[in-house]
């Protein structure tokens, strides 16, 4: 037991009580630790804005890819996105200087202009061709920022829409950017993950909660249970979704193929198909390869 869990309380054998439902119930009647973004626009003074948001989420994950913010109906965010249909969502590592500044951003009634005068961040223009900021629409990104996802309002999709507070933004994200480390860290198989400041939300109408996360730590997903090509069908299938699926029955194929090794197989099929054209790696085309290897 270590020394925090000592003092830890366990509250395994006391009963569940009712928390009123409160507005802001996922911080005013609960606890709900998450990431935030902060979120730049374009003001209408040409500026760029800095908005802290803690509700943005994965929206559509697969086919689509969107992003949901809630927020305050009438903040800078919420209308600069309507107007100009853009914004970034920076996501920066922890830093715990910069974190009491975040809160200074995130003070409801101030003006672009008053809010940045203590911004903690270098503005900087985005590297995506045609998204250099024009005064216009294209925000300024965060240059401490690790990731950032470039986005547009999406219009098709309104949810809930009916003038009352808050605002529920649909957001397609039309390029995710990392910074080399992070990029290269997902291609070479993930070794580490970025410290992300945790926020517990505004509470008592005077605090703004912050956690550090600790040493991230991974459990292997089991190998025996379900079928045993599930996972190569999974990686073949995100290497180049564009241009080479694997069926399932090909990833049955490959399941005698050592674990250590099988994204290097799988780039050399891959690699092969293009070649010769083929979109979609069956059975038999696995056989031939192997065929062809052994002889
Ligand atoms: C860490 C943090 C998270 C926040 N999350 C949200 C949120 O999810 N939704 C919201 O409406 N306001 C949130 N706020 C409050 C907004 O930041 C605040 O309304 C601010 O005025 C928004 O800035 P803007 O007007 O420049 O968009 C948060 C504030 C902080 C400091």
């Amino acid at each position: 037991m270590g020394i925090f869990n000592f003092f830890r309380k366990d509250t395994t054998n006391e009963p569940f009580v009712d928390s009123p439902l409160r507005d802001n119930w996922y911080q005013a009647s609960s606890y709900w630790p998450s990431s935030f973004a902060l979120v730049t626009t374009v003001s209408e003074d040409g500026e760029t804005n800095i908005g802290p948001y803690q509700l943005t989420f994965p929206f559509e994950v697969i086919g689509g890819r969107t992003m949901m913010i809630i927020s305050r109906q009438g903040s800078n965010t919420d209308l600069n996105v309507k107007r100009t249909q853009k914004c970034a969502l920076n996501f920066v590592e922890f830093n715990k200087r910069d974190l009491k500044k975040i809160v200074g951003l995130g003070y409801p009634g101030q003006t672009t202009e008053e809010k940045m005068q203590d911004n903690p961040y270098t503005l900087v223009d985005s590297p995506t061709p045609g998204r250099a900021s024009d005064g216009q629409r294209f925000p300024k990104i965060l240059k401490e920022a690790f990731q950032v996802y470039e986005c547009k309002l999406d219009v098709d999709q309104p949810i809930r829409d009916d003038g009352k507070t808050p605002e529920y933004l649909i957001l397609n994200i039309e390029n995710i950017l990392l910074k080399e480390t992070w990029a290269k860290n997902i291609e070479q198989g993930t070794n580490k993950m970025p410290n992300m400041p945790i926020t517990f939300g505004f509470r008592d109408g005077a605090r703004f909660w912050f956690t550090e996360i600790k040493r991230p730590f991974w459990f292997p997903t089991p190998t025996d249970k379900g079928p045993k090509e599930e996972s190569i069908l999974y990686e073949a299938n995100r290497l180049d979704p564009e241009n080479v699926q694997f069926t399932r029955e090909a990833c049955k194929q490959l399941t005698g193929v050592p674990r250590p090794f099988i994204k290097t197989v799988l780039k050399g099929i891959i690699k092969r198909a293009k070649e010769e054209g083929v979109a979609e790696v069956d059975e038999e085309y696995v056989i031939k390869i192997n065929k062809e290897r052994q002889s």
